[in-house]
């Protein structure tokens, strides 16, 4: 099936996620400006209201930015929507990106037909990020396009499946747009997420060490010094499991080796959330390769310039 429009002008096969607290305009437009899409989550706009705001400041600068470089224009933005429901915001969150046509919406913690419905009204494409092939199957019977595999060790709330299991499964009754989410840091990742059979590489952790990133210095510089060791699996501070930074753990009193379950009743979305986040720093395993707190820009730069340089070895293509 050949990719919806939208996504098939990319000119590097990469997604930067959406990243809670983290991501927000000046992200967003670094990294469509530098040809990656870019996406953040609705909720990280607060109060509410502030969402308007953030859509034009996307948008228009994009325009501008468009106008100025008719030969190689932006890269599209998305919104992350969380279907869940604690998300007392979502209906208030779509009108916004109604009015502001938000070209992909990627949707989280559950998939609804009446969202996918809404956003096909004005033309955008829907990702749903899904653990397993069960979930994956149930995203697209309720009309998601396209599916982000979230693997095992990928930032925030992640699944336990081997990138390649996923894959492989999905790719056996799906033809549709797919991305491959966890751990990818390089751009022979990203290649490699590609010969698997994806579509895209789904890349948060990376973009949280960038100046543009709205995370603490103390953060950002814990994703330099940290590999996949110092990563931890809980499911503590969400009531669902995902990949966060030892560092902090520890920081916040506990002992990230010997923490306890958590209740899946408690899961929560809001305010308290938005504490969790902020004193427990959410990473994936794939750190290991990133070194320095650098613009967006040159993040993708590189990870241009690896991708073009596996392709090469790999496949033969120049040098
Ligand atoms: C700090 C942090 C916050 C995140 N917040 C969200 C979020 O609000 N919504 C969402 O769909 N995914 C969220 N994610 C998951 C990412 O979108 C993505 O699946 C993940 O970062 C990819 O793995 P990587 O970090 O190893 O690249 C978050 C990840 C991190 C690290």
């Amino acid at each position: 099936m050949p990719l919806p429009p939208v996504l098939a002008r990319l000119p590097l096969p990469i997604i930067g996620s959406p990243l809670f607290i983290i991501s927000n305009p000046k992200l967003v437009i670094a990294q469509c400006q530098a040809g990656v899409v870019g996406s953040m989550p609705a909720l990280n706009a607060r109060p509410a209201s502030q969402l308007d705001d953030w859509l034009a400041e996307i948008t228009e600068t994009l325009a501008a930015y468009d106008a100025a470089h008719p030969d190689a224009p932006s890269a599209p933005f998305a919104i992350n929507q969380i279907v869940h429901k604690s998300n007392d915001r979502l209906e208030q969150d779509m009108a916004l990106c109604a009015k502001y046509k938000v070209p992909i919406v990627i949707t989280s913690l559950g998939a609804r037909t009446d969202v996918n419905d809404a956003v096909h009204g004005w033309g955008g494409v829907v990702m749903h990020d899904i653990i397993n092939n069960a979930f994956a199957r149930k995203a697209i019977e309720k009309g998601a396009d396209g599916l982000i595999a979230v693997a095992a060790g990928a930032g925030g709330h992640a699944g336990t499946k081997s990138p390649f299991a996923l894959i492989q499964e999905i790719r056996q009754w799906f033809d549709g747009p797919l991305a491959l989410s966890g751990s990818i840091a390089s751009g022979g990742a990203v290649l490699a997420a590609q010969a698997m059979g994806a579509d895209f590489a789904y890349i948060g952790s990376a973009f949280i060490a960038t100046d543009e990133a709205r995370a603490s210095e103390a953060y950002k510089q814990c994703v330099v010094d940290s590999n996949s060791d110092d990563i931890v699996y809980s499911s503590l501070f969400t009531g669902v499991h995902g990949n966060y930074l030892k560092p902090s753990i520890r920081a916040a009193g506990l002992d990230p080796d010997h923490l306890p379950e958590s209740d899946p009743s408690a899961m929560n979305f809001g305010g308290d959330a938005k504490k969790a986040w902020k004193d427990i720093w959410g990473c994936g395993q794939g750190i290991g390769a990133i070194d320095a707190v650098v613009p967006a820009a040159e993040r993708v730069a590189r990870l241009r310039r690896e991708y073009e340089a596996a392709r090469a070895r790999l496949c033969g293509l120049g040098r």
